[in-house]
Order: C-alpha cells, then structure tokens, then sequence
C-alpha cells in the first residue's frame, strides 16, 4: 500500500500530475533555491531503469548544499542541520552513449530546507519539487503530500537529520 501511495504521489507521480496542482497555498512555501548552481557541489548518483526507485527518482541527481550547511555535512554533524540549511537536487535526464553516462536535459530541482519549527511535521525540512527547474511550477502543493511524496523515504535517513548526502573528499 505505501509502495503504491508512493509510486502514485511520487515524484514521477507528481511530474506528471503536475496540470492537477495549479496552486500553493501560501502557508507551506518554499522558496525556489536561486542562485543554487554556485553553491557546494555535495556528490552526484544516477537513478537508472534498473532501480527500484526508477519510478519515482529515476535520473542523473546532482546536490548541492547552502553555505549554512555546509560545516555539517563536512563535519559529519552534529545534527540537527541547522536553521536556513538548504539542499538542492537537480535532476537530469541522462542518455548511455558508447557506455558513458552521459548529462542531458534538465528534469526538475528538489529542495530540502531546513526550519525545525515552520516544518515540524516533516522532521524540520520543507520539502518542494519544480518541474523543469521552473520556479513557476512548485508540484508539491502542501505539508501532507510532502510526507508521501518525500518524507517516507527520507525517514530512513533520521539518524543524519532525514538527508542522505555526506560529505565524500
Ligand atoms: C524513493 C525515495 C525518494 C523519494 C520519494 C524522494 N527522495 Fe529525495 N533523495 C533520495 C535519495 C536516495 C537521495 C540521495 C541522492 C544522492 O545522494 O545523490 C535523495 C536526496 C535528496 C536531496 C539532497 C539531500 C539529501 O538527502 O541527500 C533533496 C534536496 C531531496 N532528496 C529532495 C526530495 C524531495 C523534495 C522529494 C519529494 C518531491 C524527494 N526528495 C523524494 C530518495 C528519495
């Protein structure tokens, strides 16, 4: 049931329902993350068809993190990530060419911001998606389904404050 709930609020669920969500209610915002392809570059994964998550984060995924941020995940923690930390994904599509990976066209940028009290119900992240990395089009329309379409495979991570990335030199 929660695999279904996922693969249907997902984040291939929520790309293509996107036409469903025409607003955001003013009270869950988070903000488009302007500017993020200057910050740190955390690490990068390829979610390929092969994967059992294809379905849901399938693509080239690229993180970056804020300068607020950032001394934790090097650190390793302490945790908590503190207020005004911001993660970025941007996701691309990849194509396989002579067996290299190789970078294609921009699908959607994630965030995960931190503010421990605006987004207590979803471990202290705000959690937004924008089709095509346009800034006009937020797919993630409030709290609630930010925890199915995020925050259930995030709550794995919760011993590294629900993130996944860490620092690699
Ligand atoms: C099926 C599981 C899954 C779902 C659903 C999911 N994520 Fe993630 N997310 C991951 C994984 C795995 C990573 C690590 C990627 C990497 O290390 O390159 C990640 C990384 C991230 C990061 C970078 C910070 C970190 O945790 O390392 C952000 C930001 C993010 N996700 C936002 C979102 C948002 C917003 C949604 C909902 C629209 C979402 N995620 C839904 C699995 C998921």
């Amino acid at each position: 049931m929660l695999r279904r709930l996922i693969g249907i609020l997902g984040f291939a669920g929520i790309l293509m329902s996107l036409g469903a969500v025409p607003t955001i209610s003013a009270g869950d915002d988070v903000p488009f993350p302007n500017g993020f392809r200057d910050w740190f570059v955390v690490n990068s994964m390829i979610v390929t068809k092969d994967s059992p998550i294809s379905a849901q984060i399938g693509g080239m995924h690229i993180i970056y993190v804020n300068a607020k941020g950032l001394p934790t995940l090097k650190m390793g923690g302490p945790f908590p990530y503190p207020d005004g930390t911001v993660f970025a994904d941007d996701v691309h599509d990849f194509s396989v060419k002579d067996g290299s990976y190789v970078e294609g066209s921009k699908k959607a940028v994630t965030v995960m911001v931190k503010d421990a009290k605006k987004y207590a119900t979803t471990g202290g992240w705000g959690f937004q998606v924008w089709a095509g990395g346009d800034p006009s089009k937020p797919l993630v329309p409030d709290a609630a389904h930010a925890i199915q379409a995020c925050f259930v495979c995030h709550t794995p991570q919760q011993a590294q404050d629900y993130t996944f990335s860490t620092y690699i030199p």
